[in-house]
């Protein structure tokens, strides 16, 4: 096999595994473009429990990801030899999980002898509005929301952020999850809910808001999932759509009163919506309407990257390439808590960023 349509490519392999969706891509760290990606979805897996069970990602992730990888390299008739450099996602995320892509990185980086390039599983999510053009902008004020995390963050570079606030409890996916599975539906089952909150236009349910006189810019979620589960409880199956309603109204305003307060107190030009539940299409609309409202430039990903991907992880392991070069250590960087704040961030040490 040739690489005949890539002369003149620098490509750089990304591989996403912190938990139940195995992402490789591949990205033209020259030409500034992905140049293609896969995503398998572990989810019929878990379905059945309910919830990921660590120890079968980890084993599904040792399965796949050499098959993708391989998939991939083949379908753009590339040799492994034209990946010039390779980037994994360190964390945060599953401990097994991490270190299977960690390890199989590490592995091909010295079969091939390219660079390594770790990369922040939160920081690639944020930079997911501009995997098309591959130029981000700095600074913005950020929200993440997937179902591991809640945080608002400032950026002002690649590997500088500072946590503005964050979930004191369940992160809005989760919450969404659990909540609807009382509902009935499995596991994730986020999107399911949602859809059921659009079968109506309004509800009679009223939710009680979470922290919204709280002064900082934390937010808490578990309150509302407790309401709504207990609520649940005594509800007929044909108000189920109006509780969605209720619920999803009640989640997205919270998240709004937190946003809206954070751009009083800083200066924002940009802001990013970001991770797993920004496919969810009333938390998009009204962050969109407020952008306009505020003359705030708001990026949202396209809902191919909301969730988890390897494109992400190709793309900003790319800018850390140009910018930093590869890691050139025999650590293997897999750290289920690694976060985005520069203090003791061994990932941000790693490339001397304080
Ligand atoms: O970022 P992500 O793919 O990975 C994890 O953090 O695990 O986020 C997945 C989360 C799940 O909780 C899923 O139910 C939620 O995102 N999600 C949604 C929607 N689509 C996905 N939540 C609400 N509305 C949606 N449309």
């Amino acid at each position: 096999m040739q690489c005949n349509k890539l002369n003149n490519c620098n490509v750089i392999l990304g591989i996403e595994t912190s938990c139940d969706e195995t992402g490789v891509a591949l990205y033209d760290t020259k030409n500034i473009r992905l140049l293609d990606h896969l995503v398998y979805s572990q989810i019929d897996l878990h379905a059945q429990y309910g919830g990921v069970v660590p120890e079968l990602a980890s084993r599904n992730h040792l399965e796949k990801l050499p098959v993708l990888v391989e998939a991939l390299i083949c379908r753009n008739k590339l040799y492994y030899s034209d990946v010039k450099a390779i980037s994994y996602t360190a964390g945060p995320g599953l401990m097994g999980a991490l270190m299977v892509g960690a390890s199989f990185a590490k592995a091909l980086a010295f079969a091939l002898n390219v660079p390594l390039v770790p990369v922040n599983h939160l920081e690639a999510h944020l930079l997911t509005p501009f995997i098309e053009t591959g130029l981000p902008i700095f600074p913005f004020l950020g929200l993440l929301v997937s179902g591991g995390n809640t945080l608002l963050v400032l950026a002002s570079d690649i590997g500088k952020y500072q946590i503005l606030g964050e979930t004191l409890d369940d992160a809005v996916g989760e919450v969404f999850d659990k909540v609807a599975k009382k509902l009935g539906f499995p596991y994730p089952g986020g999107a399911k809910l949602a859809s059921l909150a659009d079968q109506v236009s309004d509800s009679d349910i009223i939710f009680p808001i979470p922290m919204q006189k709280h002064p900082g810019l934390d937010f808490s979620f578990s309150g509302l999932k407790t309401y709504a589960i207990n609520h649940i409880k005594c509800l007929e199956k044909n108000n189920y759509a109006k509780l969605a309603y209720a619920f999803q109204e009640a989640i997205t305003k919270a998240l709004l009163i937190k946003v809206k307060k954070a751009i009083k107190q800083n200066q924002i030009n940009n802001f990013i919506l970001a991770g797993g539940v920004s496919a969810n299409k009333k938390i998009r609309q009204t962050f969109l309407h407020l952008g306009l409202e505020k003359n705030i430039n708001t990026f949202i990903p396209p809902i191919k990257w909301s969730g988890d991907n390897g494109a992400m992880i190709a793309f900003v392991g790319s800018l850390y390439l140009e910018r930093y070069g590869g890691i050139d250590s025999d650590k293997i960087l897999a750290n289920p808590r690694l976060t985005l704040e520069n203090a003791n961030n061994e990932l941000w040490k790693e490339y001397g960023i304080n």
